[in-house]
C-alpha cells in the first residue's frame, strides 16, 4: 500500500515576516484559499482513482512534525476533512532524516511495510494529475525495491537544492522509458558546481520528495547512519501515544543527531564506487514545481495581474512592474516602483528589492542576536 508521509517540521525563515517560528509557512495560505500543508495533502486526492491498475490502495497522511504546531496540524486537517494516520511530535526539530526515520517505524508499527511517499508541505505544483501520474509510476518501481526521486529541469545555478545526475534508461516492464538511473546526488553544491551542472544538461534538482519502502529506509538510515537509526528507535520505543498524537520525548529525540534525507543517506548511496544492491532511480518531473523557498519564488508562482503585479489584501499600485505586495491588514501604496517585494504585518514589514529575496534570512539572524 502507499503510506503518504509529510515532513511538517521546517521553519521558512526567508518568508519573514509573514512566516514565524510559531506560525511557519506551511500553515499560511500563500498560493490559494488553502494552507501548503493542506494543498500538500489535497494534492493526492484522485491517485487511486486515476490510476486503478497500479493498485497502491493508499492510506491517510503521517504528519511529522514540531511539537508547538500539533493544533496547527490537527486544526488544518480537520477543515479539508482529513483524519490522518498519526500525527507525530518532535519536540525538537533533528532535520529531516530522523523524521523519516521516525515515519518509517510508525509506519510499519502493525507490521506492515509500506511504499512511503515522502512529502515536503510546502511545495507546490501546478500540475497535479501530472504529479499524480509521476508518483503512480514511482510506486511500481519502489514497490520492487527502488528508491525513487523526482527530478526538476533546472533553470538556474541554485546552490540551496541537491543535484540529481541522470544516467541511462532505467529498464522495468510497463513503464516505457520514463524513469532513469540516478547516477550521482549532490546535495547544496557550490556555486561552480551548480554553474557546470546547469552547463553541463545532465543534472535535475531534486525536488525532494522520494517514494521508497518503509523497511528500505530502515536499512538504509541503518546501514549509513547507524547512530541516528539508534537514537531514533529507542525514542520511538518510548514515545506516547495521544489520540492522533504519537509523542517523542525530549531527551531521548534530543540524542539523535541531525542530518538531512541528502546527506545522510542519498549522497552515500550514490556515491561513486559505492557497491548497493539498492536501485536509485528518478522520474523527470514537469509539472510546474517550486518549493516556494523566498518571496521572489512566490511571485512566479502566483497569478500575475497585466503589469506583472501579484496583489494581496489592500494594495493599490500606480505605473508599479512586477511586484509582490501583501497588505492584509493597512493599505498599502506603491508608486513608480518595479521588482519590488512588500509584505505588511500588524508588527512588522518588509521592503526588498526581488533579486534580494533570498537575504530575508539576515533579518532573522538580526532577530536572533537581539534575544
Ligand atoms: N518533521 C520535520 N522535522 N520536518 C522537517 C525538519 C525536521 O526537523 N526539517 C525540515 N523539515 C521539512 C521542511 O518543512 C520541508 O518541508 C522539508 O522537510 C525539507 O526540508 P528543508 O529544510 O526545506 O530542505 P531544503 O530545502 O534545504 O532541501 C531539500 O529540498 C530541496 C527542494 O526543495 C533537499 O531535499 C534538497 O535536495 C532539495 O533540492
Ligand atoms: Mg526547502
Amino acid at each position: 500500500s502507499l503510506q503518504p508521509v509529510i515532513l511538517s517540521g521546517g521553519s521558512g525563515t526567508r518568508l519573514w515576516p509573514l512566516s514565524r517560528e510559531t506560525y511557519p509557512k506551511q500553515f499560511l495560505p500563500l498560493t490559494s484559499e488553502y494552507t501548503m500543508l493542506q494543498e500538500t495533502v489535497r494534492r493526492l486526492e484522485g491517485l487511486d482513482a486515476e490510476h486503478p491498475r497500479h493498485a497502491m490502495g493508499q492510506s491517510a497522511p503521517l504528519v511529522i512534525c514540531n511539537d508547538a504546531h500539533r493544533f496547527l496540524v490537527a486544526e488544518q486537517m480537520r477543515i479539508i476533512g482529513v483524519e490522518p494516520a498519526a500525527i507525530v511530535l518532535e519536540p525538537k526539530g533533528r532535520n529531516t532524516a530522523p523524521a523519516l526515520t521516525l515515519a518509517a517505524l510508525a509506519a510499519t508499527r502493525s507490521g506492515e511495510d509500506p511504499v512511503m511517499l515522502v512529502m515536503p508541505a510546502d511545495h507546490t505544483i501546478r500540475d497535479e494529475p501530472g504529479f499524480r501520474s509521476a508518483v503512480a509510476d514511482a510506486y511500481l518501481l519502489a514497490r520492487e525495491g527502488a528508491v525513487v526521486t523526482f527530478g526538476i529541469v533546472p533553470s538556474k545555478p541554485e546552490t540551496g537544492y541537491g543535484y540529481l545526475r541522470q544516467g541511462r534508461v532505467y529498464q522495468v516492464e510497463g513503464l516505457v522509458g520514463r524513469a532513469h538511473v540516478l547516477d550521482g546526488f549532490v546535495e547544496k553544491p557550490d556555486a561552480e558546481t551548480a554553474q557546470a551542472y546547469l552547463a553541463g544538461g545532465d543534472h535535475l534538482w531534486n525536488s525532494g520528495i522520494f517514494v521508497l519502502k518503509a523497511s528500505l529506509w530502515l536499512g538504509l538510515i541503518e546501514r549509513f547512519r547507524p547512530d541516528i537509526a539508534q537514537a531514533v528507535s529507542r525514542a520511538f520505543a518510548a514515545a506516547t501515544e495521544d489520540g492522533d498524537f504519537l509523542r517523542l520525548d525530549a531527551e531521548l529525540f534530543g540524542a539523535s543527531p541531525s542530518d538531512s534525507i541528502d546527506y545522510a543517506v542519498m549522497e552515500r548511496l550514490c556515491a561513486p564506487g559505492e557497491e548497493s544492491e539498492t536501485p536509485a532511480v528518478v522520474i523527470p518531473l514537469d509539472v510546474g514545481w517550486s518549493d516556494v523557498g523566498a518571496w521572489s519564488a512566490l511571485w512566479e508562482v502566483r497569478q500575475q495581474d497585466a503589469a506583472g503585479n501579484v496583489l494581496d489584501g489592500d494594495a493599490f499600485v500606480h505605473d508599479a512592474h512586477n511586484n509582490l505586495l501583501l497588505a492584509n491588514h493597512r493599505m498599502v501604496a506603491a508608486i513608480g516602483v518595479d521588482d519590488l517585494i512588500l509584505v505588511e504585518t500588524p508588527d512588522a514589514v518588509l521592503v526588498a528589492s526581488k533579486e534580494s529575496a533570498q537575504d530575508v534570512k539576515t533579518v532573522i539572524q538580526f532577530l536572533q542576536r537581539q534575544q
